[in-house]
């Protein structure tokens, strides 16, 4: 069986892998544990598995690793999958093949794609809509690929960490650099924890935003939020049809200033 396990809290990552699927055009089983654990699932070296998950912080997203915790392999190939905001995925593929490795996984594909920034506001772009058709595509051949390779019978290990960041110029490295140390400095003196907040004026209290929301945050009033639970993922941002959410992040300015630059698809297959 072909499982295709991720976690998306902005349908970014959902998106990729759903074509990703299209691609494969086999019969795809589709996990998505954005709002639960997986359920104890056993694989075998006869099965395939798409692992995707979000970057966080130049990481997988902590959050998909505790969803997708109790997936167990025995030498089953899988691909691994990130999905960053046009920023930096950093470590996040090292870190999601690591993950699968230690739970029995054999990473014989590798791709990082480029999903809307959580963080992307109107005034603020990063990354506004992408996946989009040129990144649809790219997932599609991708799946095709694997499916040439797991007919053709010769998947192999895939080091991931060969796959590497775009380059991106000094310039924008420096102003984001001197952005977080003065962030760190500032949280340091003045600790500010934002979370979304909700307009009354729009708020029609649908509820969706509770619905949206992976971690169980907000409470049934659409307008509490408990900042020990909230991710900032922005699911309730983008989610909500009145646009009564917002979450005006300190790093929007200087992410949309400096990462502009469309970055490409990378992926490797053996
Ligand atoms: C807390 C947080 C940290 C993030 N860190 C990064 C990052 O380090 N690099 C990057 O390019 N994008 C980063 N992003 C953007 C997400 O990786 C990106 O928007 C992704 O497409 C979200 O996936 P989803 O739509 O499946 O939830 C971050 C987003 C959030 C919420």
């Amino acid at each position: 069986m072909i499982y295709g396990v991720y976690f998306s809290a902005t349908t970014t990552t959902e998106k990729v892998v759903g074509a990703m699927m299209e691609g494969i055009g086999m019969e795809c089983k589709s996990i998505n544990v954005t709002h639960k654990e997986i359920e104890a699932l056993k694989t075998g070296k006869d099965d395939l598995v798409i692992f995707a998950a979000p970057v966080y912080g130049g990481k997988m997203a902590p959050i998909a690793k505790e969803r997708m915790a109790n997936i167990c392999g025995n030498n089953t190939p899988c691909i691994v999958v990130v999905v960053y905001g046009n920023r930096a995925f950093e470590n996040a593929l090292c870190d999601i093949a690591q993950f699968v490795a230690e739970r029995g996984f054999v990473p014989v594909g590798a791709a990082a794609f480029v999903g809307e920034h959580s963080y992307s506001t109107a005034n603020f772009p990063i990354a506004a809509g992408r996946p989009d058709q040129e990144d649809m595509a790219t997932a599609r051949a991708f799946g095709q690929e694997i499916r040439a390779k797991l007919n053709s019978d010769t998947l192999k290990n895939v080091d991931v960490a060969t796959l590497k960041d775009w380059p991106v110029s000094d310039e924008s490295l420096k102003n984001f650099r001197e952005f977080i140390m003065r962030y760190q400095k500032q949280q340091s003196e003045t600790p500010v924890k934002l979370v979304p907040v909700t307009d009354s004026e729009l708020c029609i209290k649908c509820g969706e935003c509770i619905a949206l929301c992976p971690t169980g945050a907000i409470a049934d009033d659409c307008v509490t939020v408990d900042n020990t639970k909230c991710i900032k993922c922005c699911a309730c941002v983008k989610g909500c049809k009145m646009n009564a959410r917002k979450l005006d992040s300190p790093f929007a300015p200087v992410l949309s200033q400096n990462f502009g630059e469309r970055k490409p698809v990378i992926m490797k297959l053996l």
